[in-house]
């Protein structure tokens, strides 16, 4: 399986103009487009080879929830993956891991594929590696509690350190290798041998997306600010089609 790319616009851009030519310029094998809502079907109506992705979706699918949205009506417009528990809805929307969790199950059940976010603070890292591999593995108890092991192998994993989303300060390849072994040990599904996958996201772009995509352990990337630039987006798909 090759190096997946997933462009997470987070809320760029404001026109439907704008929305079609920067989908139309990343529009290739092993990407997968996360736009706003309002673009969804447009969108998608115009991808070829790419990919569609919701930044977020409820945990029902019907019912008094206004301006909510159900994973159902995500699935039935052609979205095949949905973004579960972003740094950035955790702090700006209050999201818990109780939370994320109920999304996780309702995604799951609609049979959607889930990229599902965690990462640690910098207060974390500062105190050293291990304690951002033990803020890591409590977060995924937590927002995997109660799915079974196989469908744990199927959860796309995107480790995003928080202080590394959009700062331009990436993490170092080497132990974000380290981590994302570190994930896939966690989630070993054994007897099920599926090897889930596991992206990195923080602050990559053109010039160093490749010393994250040549470790064997990091399955791609998540990539937010260097996604809406479409021609520095493009650079990025050769390199990881290469990878
Ligand atoms: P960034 O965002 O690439 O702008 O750091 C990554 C993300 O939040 O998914």
């Amino acid at each position: 399986m090759g190096k997946l790319l997933a462009a997470n616009w987070k809320l760029n851009p404001t026109t439907t103009r704008e929305a079609l030519k920067l989908a139309k310029a990343s529009d290739q094998k092993g990407v997968l487009i996360c736009p706003p809502f309002p673009f969804l079907s447009t969108v998608k109506s115009n991808l070829k080879r790419a990919k569609l992705c919701a930044q977020d979706a409820f945990w029902e699918n019907r019912g008094a929830y206004t301006g909510e949205i159900s994973p159902e009506a995500l699935k039935r417009i052609g979205i095949t993956h949905v973004i579960i528990g972003h740094s950035e809805r955790r702090k700006y929307l209050k999201e818990t891991d109780e939370m994320i969790n109920q999304k996780v199950k309702a995604v799951l059940k609609t049979n959607l594929k889930i990229i599902l976010c965690v990462g640690e603070p910098y207060s974390i890292r500062r105190k050293g590696f291990a304690a951002a591999k033990r803020f890591v593995a409590s977060q995924l108890k937590k927002d995997l509690a109660g799915v079974s092991k196989k469908q744990r192998a199927g959860i796309i994993i995107a480790y995003e350190p928080i202080w590394a989303i959009g700062t331009g300060k990436s993490d170092n390849p080497p132990e974000t290798a380290e981590m994302s072994a570190f994930i896939k040990n966690f989630l070993a599904a054994k007897p099920y041998t599926l090897n889930p996958r596991v992206l990195y996201g923080g602050s990559t772009n053109s010039k160093n997306i490749k010393d994250f995509l040549k470790h064997k352990e990091i399955d791609g990337a998540l990539v937010g600010g260097a996604s809406i630039k479409a021609e520095e987006f493009k650079k990025m798909i050769r390199i990881a089609s290469r990878s």
